[in-house]
């Protein structure tokens, strides 16, 4: 049953924008953000409170989420990997907060410097303060499907860590193939593993681009009844820990895809993708989204 309406949380301020090579302006990232919420966007990932050694690019977090003129009805979230990371963000507000595991033990080193046991001990915390306070909180799981390191990804551990974000209370969790080596099938086991511990209503796709495989891994979820995706407007970004991994799949494209499907998702196209072609221009590239191409030049 294919969902009849389809919820988009765009992470391009954050995951597009982390892995950026020349520095993007708190204040471009904040007119991202802007015309993302002009666009019909209700969820938007805008930025992460990780160490500002390892990722240099969101070291402007507090600057960009004190600079938005929020609208009512939007949840603005961001990434907290530890008790650190959430105490700087809860002065911030946002609406919801991002731990974020991996299914492979070397990525959860290279990524966050600990073991995934040891995020768990440091997740922990950071639901319960973040429950407490009434901030809905998501997990990420990377590496879902496959590893930079260790190549393919048994279905098996994504349970196991889906039933760890379980255990510590996180309340909804979004499957990632982070280096986009996923494949219809392989993509359906993996979320079907977390289906062992979540609802449907309770997960997410985040499906990286990198092999061109992303909108079929979206269709074959969503024919399994999934309606919450992570996208990226311009298909902008890359993971700094995961080497030659591109963008999310485009919002736009993802867009293109539900409207012709008749599912709605309250985005309206020609916004969203004058948001696409603002930081496109701002970083001197052609948007990573065919529609949208297809779009601007017809
Ligand atoms: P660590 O070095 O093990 O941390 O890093 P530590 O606790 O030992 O602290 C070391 C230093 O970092 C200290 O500073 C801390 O204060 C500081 P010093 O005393 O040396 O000056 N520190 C922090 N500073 C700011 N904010 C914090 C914070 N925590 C410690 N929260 C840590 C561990 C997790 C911090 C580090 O590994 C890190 O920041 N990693 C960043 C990882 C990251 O952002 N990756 C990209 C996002 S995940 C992603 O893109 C995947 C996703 O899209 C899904 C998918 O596609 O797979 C979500
Ligand atoms: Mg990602």
């Amino acid at each position: 049953s294919i969902p009849s309406r389809v919820k988009l949380v765009d992470v391009g301020p954050r995951d597009g924008l982390q892995n950026e090579k020349s520095p993007v302006p708190a204040e471009i990232k904040i007119g991202l953000v802007h015309r993302l919420q002009d666009a019909g966007l209700k969820n938007i990932e805008v930025t992460s409170y990780v160490s500002p050694k390892w990722v240099p690019q969101m070291a402007d977090n507090h600057e960009v989420m004190s600079g938005i003129a929020r609208q009512a009805g939007i949840v603005y979230s961001v990434l907290t990997p530890n008790l650190k990371g959430y105490e700087a963000a809860v002065l911030d507000k946002p609406d919801e907060i991002v731990v974020f595991g991996s299914a492979s033990e070397a990525f959860s080193q290279k990524n966050i410097n600990c073991s995934i046991a040891e995020s768990i001990e440091r997740f922990a915390p950071v639901v319960e303060a973040a429950r407490a306070a009434g901030i809905h909180v998501r997990g990420a799981m990377s590496c879902t499907v496959g590893c930079p390191y260790e190549g393919e990804i048994a279905p098996e551990r994504v349970a196991y860590l889906a039933g760890l974000m379980k255990g510590i209370g996180v309340q909804h969790v979004g499957v990632a193939d982070t280096i986009g080596v996923g494949t219809p099938r392989k993509v359906q086991r993996a979320m079907e593993a977390t289906l062992q511990h979540y609802g449907i209503d309770d997960v997410s796709g985040h499906f990286h681009d990198t092999y061109g495989q992303a909108l079929a891994n979206t269709l074959a979820t969503l024919e399994m009844g999934v309606w919450q995706y992570d996208t990226s407007v311009a298909g902008l970004g890359g993971c700094p820990y995961a080497k030659g991994a591109t963008g999310n799949v485009a919002t736009e494209d993802v867009v293109y895809m539900l409207q012709g499907m008749g599912i709605d998702t309250g985005i309206d196209l020609d916004k969203l993708i004058d948001a696409g072609a603002y930081i496109s221009d701002f970083l001197v590239r052609k948007p990573n989204s065919r529609a949208a191409n297809a779009l601007i030049t017809k």
